[in-house]
């Protein structure tokens, strides 16, 4: 099975059982510095929006106007019912063709280390282009390197894919982005990189 369908199912099948997890982890500190950089009323693309709580929901309600994508059905479902301000599309991250310079924000938290690391590039050139010119590129991915696949992420199979984070980080810049905060978390007592970066 490819990868992405893997995941897909595994989020398909856990639902809420992950918007009960979701809540342990808070990202406000971060949510509250990227506000500072961002226009009023700005446009924010979610990647990975999963049920649109906590990172969606910020935003619609800071005025801001969001669009979510996410490769689970019941992800996008829950997310519309959590958020029904935001837009929500079911698509793969590989896949985003929105235009050119269409958004002043991209997050991507927990949701980049689920697709495979030799895709991480390519996502993040993607995210460059659907930037505007100084727009902010938030995201985090584990701190571990390789390839991982658990069987019991709260009951189901998942797959986890990062690079060590200097190579993340080196990712990043090669795509052109200016680094403005990069550093190893601890969140919801998880660690992951963070990277806030602006075009
Ligand atoms: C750990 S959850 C994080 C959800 C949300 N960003 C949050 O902060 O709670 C990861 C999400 O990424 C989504 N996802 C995984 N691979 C994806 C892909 N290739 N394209 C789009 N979404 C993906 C999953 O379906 C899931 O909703």
């Amino acid at each position: 099975m490819k990868k992405e369908e893997l995941v897909r199912k595994g989020y398909n099948e856990i639902g809420q059982k992950y918007m009960d997890y979701r809540s342990i982890f808070s990202n406000l500190k971060e949510l509250k510095y990227i506000l500072t950089l961002l226009p009023e009323n700005g446009k924010i693309l979610d990647v990975g929006c999963g049920t649109g709580v906590p990172i969606a929901r910020y935003f619609v309600d800071k005025g801001f106007s969001v669009t979510g994508i996410d490769i689970s059905e019941t992800m996008i479902e829950l997310a519309e019912q959590n958020v029904s301000e935001a837009k929500f599309y079911r698509y793969d991250m590989n896949d985003l063709d929105f235009p050119e310079l269409s958004f002043d924000c991209i997050t991507a938290i927990y949701s980049l280390f689920h697709a495979p690391k030799e895709k991480h590039f390519s996502i993040l050139e993607n995210f460059y282009r659907m930037l505007k010119p100084k727009g902010i590129l938030f995201f985090c991915i584990g701190t571990d390197s390789g390839d991982y696949y658990g069987d019991d992420f709260l009951g189901s199979e998942m797959f986890w894919s990062n690079y060590p984070p200097e190579k993340t980080l080196s990712l990043v810049k090669e795509a052109d982005f200016n680094i403005l905060f990069e550093e190893i978390l601890d969140r919801g007592e998880e660690l992951h990189y963070w990277i806030i970066a602006q075009k």
